[in-house]
């Protein structure tokens, strides 16, 4: 019945559409479909049958009328500091995960993957513009940071307990490049938490703080005791709360990698590859693109958020003034070093690590790791992504791999069986794989 209804047009507007029930959302969006009846039933057929499981995953977000699978993989043996884990990947593009099993397995032979902390420290800002006196400002800053922090007491007393809280709060002058701008920049420590609403919620109490502060300051004159505060936020740039992760080997033991170089040559064109990475953003926008399928895996497994990690290792990418890789090569003494230096705020306790059931098993499954070790792990897959990515295109190239795995993919959209998936492999072995091709293929075995 619904079928025969014409298409909605897409000028008009669908109005108090968030009141809708969830079945009367997924009606509204069906008009937009040629058979609405078909989008409904698929929809439908991935919501969960337990109503209380599936309320749950509404719930994280708004207007949810589905969910949207990706596949969970993992990468077995990632051998960290001498630990060895079972790392969940949660990635749509193929090839990632075997890549990074494949570069796990590879320096797990050879001393795994190192790591270390460099520091875990998060910040936030209050910017606020303010007519008076910079010293004015400068000599009320010791009463007004003992306000920000007695105001923050309720909220901060369970973090400092854990041995976290604020650690620091500087005024910034930007008067010079906007009128009257100035802002706090303030440093914290949110434990194992990735602490996004305890920073938000302290920030948004000082801007309130400053503002009644300064209304009372009676000798002050008018315009003096008025605060704008334009805004009070977490920064995403985070170069302070950082990972270094790096492997390590003689050269020697790089041989046979290719079989037209030795290990050192080898070593020495990987180190070219990540050179160009560093000098040139055109690359390293890619190359790093390559590093992150390994650790957003890791994030989104976890329940993290990977727009803000992204945010922050692209915006540490280019704190030189230009945009550059995150990872580098040294070969000295015929030891070569592979390291990557990565900003990463991640949180285990909280959040989606905790409501997510499979954010929470995957958290499990690393061993219920700090969020330090976390870092560390999602940081290692960067690095073996990384790794694998170069090696693949210092060497064979990647399409090799990727084709394999794209006619694996387009066999299933073709509804293709074993044995014809079997019978393509061996047909593209050594031919350029596309989709009009292997569908040409597909219909000439079948006839
Ligand atoms: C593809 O997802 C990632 C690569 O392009 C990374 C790279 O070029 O280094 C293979």
């Amino acid at each position: 019945m619904e079928e025969n209804k014409p298409l909605r047009k897409r000028d008009k507007i669908i109005r108090g559409f968030s009141k809708l029930l969830k079945e009367e959302k997924l009606k509204a969006v069906a008009e937009y479909i040629e058979n609405p009846g078909e989008f409904i039933a698929l929809l439908k057929s991935f919501w969960y049958q337990d109503f209380e499981k599936q309320k749950q995953f509404d719930e994280f977000s708004e207007n949810t009328i589905s969910n949207y699978h990706v596949p969970y993989g993992v990468s077995p043996n990632v051998v960290i500091n001498g630990k060895s884990y079972v790392v969940p990947m949660v990635i749509e593009e193929s090839s990632v995960v075997a890549a990074a099993s494949a570069a796990a397995k590879f320096w797990g032979d050879r001393g795994g993957f190192h790591a270390e902390i460099v520091d875990v420290k998060k910040v936030g800002q209050v910017h606020f513009c303010w007519k008076g006196e910079k010293q004015t400002l400068i000599n009320l800053l010791p009463e007004i940071k003992n306000e920000f922090i007695k105001n923050t007491d309720s909220i901060t007393e369970k973090m400092k307990k854990r041995g976290g809280g604020i650690l620091d709060i500087e005024l910034i002058d930007f008067t010079d490049k906007i009128p009257d701008y100035y802002q706090f920049l303030v440093t914290f420590n949110t434990c194992d938490s990735m602490g996004a609403n305890f920073i938000n919620s302290i920030l948004e109490s000082f801007g309130h703080t400053l503002q009644d502060f300064f209304s009372k300051q009676d000798n002050l004159d008018e315009e003096s005791r008025i605060v704008e505060i334009v805004m009070c936020i977490l920064s995403n740039y985070t170069p302070e709360c950082r990972v270094k992760v790096w492997v390590e080997c003689p050269t020697s033991e790089l041989n046979g990698i290719d079989e037209r170089l030795d290990g050192k040559a080898f070593a020495e064109k990987f180190k070219k590859a990540v050179d160009i990475a560093i000098i040139d953003p055109y690359r390293a926008a890619t190359h790093n693109k390559g590093i992150y399928n390994g650790i957003d895996a890791v994030v989104i497994a976890t329940g993290n958020d990977f727009r803000a990690t992204e945010a922050a290792g692209h915006s540490y990418a280019a704190r030189n003034g230009h945009y550059a890789s995150l990872s580098y090569v040294e070969i000295k003494d015929d030891i070569f070093r592979f390291t990557l230096d990565v900003p990463l705020a991640l949180g285990t306790v909280g959040g989606l690590t905790s409501l997510h059931p499979l954010a929470k098993k995957s958290l499990e499954l690393l061993g219920n790791p700090s969020a330090k070790e976390l870092m560390m792990i999602a940081a290692t897959m960067g690095l073996a992504n990384n790794y694998a990515a170069v090696k693949s295109l210092t060497t064979k190239g990647i399409q090799q791999g990727h084709m394999k795995m794209h006619l694996a993919n387009i066999m299933n959209q073709l509804g293709a069986t074993e044995e014809e998936k079997i019978k393509a492999e061996q047909y593209f072995k050594d031919k350029t794989v596309s989709y009009s091709e292997a569908e040409r293929f597909i219909s000439k075995i079948r006839s």
